[in-house]
């Protein structure tokens, strides 16, 4: 037996050494032959074995033949401890014989069950010799009830009856309150009987979009930065019942500590690249494409996760009651280029919506109808591409949707909404009936610019962004110094766009740091201490925040390297006690002279 220091837990842990199939290997003392052979690569078939829960051994299907001094037993792998110089074999011709008996008993009562037929094929069993009966989904191997109640703790689901009429349901077979819908159940049954359904029956498919519950632990998206995942306590079952904690167990860096609080970080900078993203703009507020109210109508940014390999579906696209969709609207413009919402473009919203098609069309042979004010393709390949979708069969309507409905005086057909659209070149309302809406939201500045906006002293331009010093000349920088925009602070704009503006922004910072020194402004303004009453008026009209008060001496003082020296507290001073470098009034007067001696010639 060896001794090794290195548990999870820093705890001291004995290894013991056995052989299984002719191969020496170790194990942690105490922990279980499956698990060891697992380890070690060896596949030992299972049905009732869940690793983060306490072994039921009730399927048999891990069956193996452990020899220990001489001795021959037959044993279950899962709760099977290891020890030392023990033989295994997990595959002799014993071992198979018995697992084919075993299968052949389970056929005999779940013959439509997948992963039974899946090992009757891998074992070579063709039939049963036990009495064929009406085959059942559920092989009762207890790993929903067990999960349920060992791990969730949320004692929702259980066993009743005995012998061959034991079936698994909720306590008195009655609607089961204490069911937190983790989904925990569904996601162990080997056997897909287990559903997550609302309580009217629609089983639960875009658990991010509407319906259910998050994914608890999660990394946003792909591209986060940082790509950390973090617990959403709403739907975290530990939060809720105390139990599970699987994370944590599994975690081999110990980095999950339940009682973690946020906190707040102060860092001294020089420079700082504002990159505050921007908002979706709510499509509720436009109720005539029923947003919220209809479980057809999606936004973007929503049918751009459902649609995405690591979404809910898979990346399947389906209709929220899981039809394949025969037909779906895009709606493009929704809140941009609208005076009564944002007059502006948001320029991602054409080229995303013609993604969008192309990707229905090849994953579902939908038909797809693009409604557009007019396609604004700018990029490079972006008409290229555009090209390329009208010869994929999109239909596209030249004009503004007018309203998404599920009322037609006609009738719908089941799970449809009626998309009411002017086309403006056949100058007709054309009346569509389409499976998904997609509503092509426009960007909007993001939460809190404003409050960053008095915190870094930026000015924001009517649209809300953020305002640039120069639209040409300095479109990353601001009107003070050491701040930077990027991205969607400073417009909408898409991902090449903002690569490019981010780029720019790291490098105006690297000239800063690389100078190693900052150039002032040679026009500052300057305090006259004499004649400062501390009234503080300049304080508050400094826009650079670049003033403040000298609490000993009860006077004014101006920060020369955040001076702009844009004049506006020489000129609101009551005293008259402030001065502005190359402006005072002998070197202004020196100025009128010398235009008036001008213009007098
Ligand atoms: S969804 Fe969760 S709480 Fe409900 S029965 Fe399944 S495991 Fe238990
Ligand atoms: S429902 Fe699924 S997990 Fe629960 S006992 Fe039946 S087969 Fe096993
Ligand atoms: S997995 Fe061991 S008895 Fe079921």
């Amino acid at each position: 037996m060896n001794d090794t220091p290195n548990n999870k837990n820093g705890k001291e842990e004995k290894l013991v050494t056995f052989r299984i199939d002719g191969k020496e290997v170790t194990a942690p003392e105490r922990s279980f032959l499956l698990k060891a052979a697992r380890a070690n690569g060896i596949d030992i078939p299972t049905l009732c074995y869940y690793e983060h829960i306490e072994p039921y051994s009730v399927c048999r299907m891990c069956v193996v033949q452990v020899t220990r001094n001489g001795r021959q037993r037959i044993v279950t792998a899962c709760n099977f401890p290891v020890q030392e110089g023990i033989v295994v074999e997990t595959r002799n011709e014993k071992i198979i014989q018995h697992r084919k008996l075993l299968i052949e008993m389970m056929l005999a009562r779940h013959s439509e069950v997948e992963v039974i037929k899946k090992l009757a094929k891998e074992y070579g069993v063709t039939k049963t010799r036990f009495k064929l009966q009406p085959s059942e989904e559920c092989i009762l191997c207890g790993l929903c009830v067990r999960v349920c109640n060992d791990l969730v703790q949320a004692h929702a689901l259980c066993f009743a009856q005995r012998g061959p009429e034991r079936y698994v349901t909720t306590p008195y077979d009655d609607y089961a309150d204490n069911c937190i819908a983790c989904g925990a159940c569904v996601h162990v049954c080997p056997t897909n009987h287990m559903k997550l359904e609302q309580t009217d029956g629609i089983e639960i498919l875009y658990p991010e979009v509407t319906l259910g519950p998050n994914n608890p632990i999660h990394i946003d998206f792909m591209q986060a930065v940082p790509a950390s995942p973090w617990i959403d306590t709403a739907s975290c079952i530990h939060f809720q019942t105390d139990g599970c904690g699987v994370c944590s167990e599994v975690c081999p860096t110990d980095c999950i500590h339940y009682d973690m609080q946020d906190t707040i970080e102060e860092v001294e900078v020089g420079n700082i690249v504002v990159a505050s993203g921007f908002k979706g703009f709510d499509p509720k507020q436009m109720y005539q494409f029923g947003y919220g109210k209809l479980p057809q109508v999606m936004t973007s940014l929503e049918f751009e996760r459902v649609s995405n390999a690591g979404g809910s579906t898979g990346g399947r696209i389906l209709t929220p009651d899981g039809r394949n969709p025969e037909s779906v609207a895009i709606l493009h413009c929704i809140g941009s280029r609208d005076k009564h919402y944002n007059e502006y473009c948001s320029r991602i919203c054409c080229m995303q919506s013609l993604k969008f098609a192309h990707l229905i069309r090849e994953k579902t042979g939908a038909e797809v109808y693009q409604c557009y004010i007019d396609m604004r393709c700018f990029g490079k390949g972006y008409e290229e591409f555009y090209n390329r979708l009208l010869h994929e069969d999109v239909h596209f309507i030249r004009g503004k949707a007018v309203e998404v409905t599920d009322y037609s005086p006609d009738g719908l057909p089941p799970g449809k909404v009626m998309v009411r659209v002017e086309d403006t070149l056949l100058g007709i309302v054309r009346k569509i009936p389409v499976d998904i809406v997609i509503l092509s939201i426009g960007l909007e500045p993001a939460v809190g610019v404003d409050v960053l906006k008095q915190t870094l002293r930026i000015s924001r331009s009517p649209d809300g962004f953020y305002l640039e010093r120069h639209p040409k000349l300095a479109p990353v920088s601001t009107a003070t110094d050491g701040i930077y925009i990027a991205g969607c602070a400073q417009g909408p704009k898409d991902i090449p766009d903002t690569v490019a503006q981010a780029n720019a922004a790291a490098a105006a910072v690297l000239q800063v740091i690389s100078q190693g020194q900052v150039t002032l402004e040679p026009t500052t303004a300057e305090v006259m201490e004499e004649l400062c009453t501390g009234c503080q008026t300049c304080l508050s009209v400094c826009p650079y925040d670049a003033i403040r008060r000298d609490e000993q001496k009860e006077k004014a003082v101006i920060n020369d390297a955040l001076c702009k020296g844009c004049g506006t507290c020489v000129a609101a001073c009551p005293s008259g006690a402030i001065k502005q470098w190359g402006f005072d009034r002998e070197q202004i007067m020196a100025e009128i002279d010398a235009v008036l001696a001008e213009v007098a010639v």
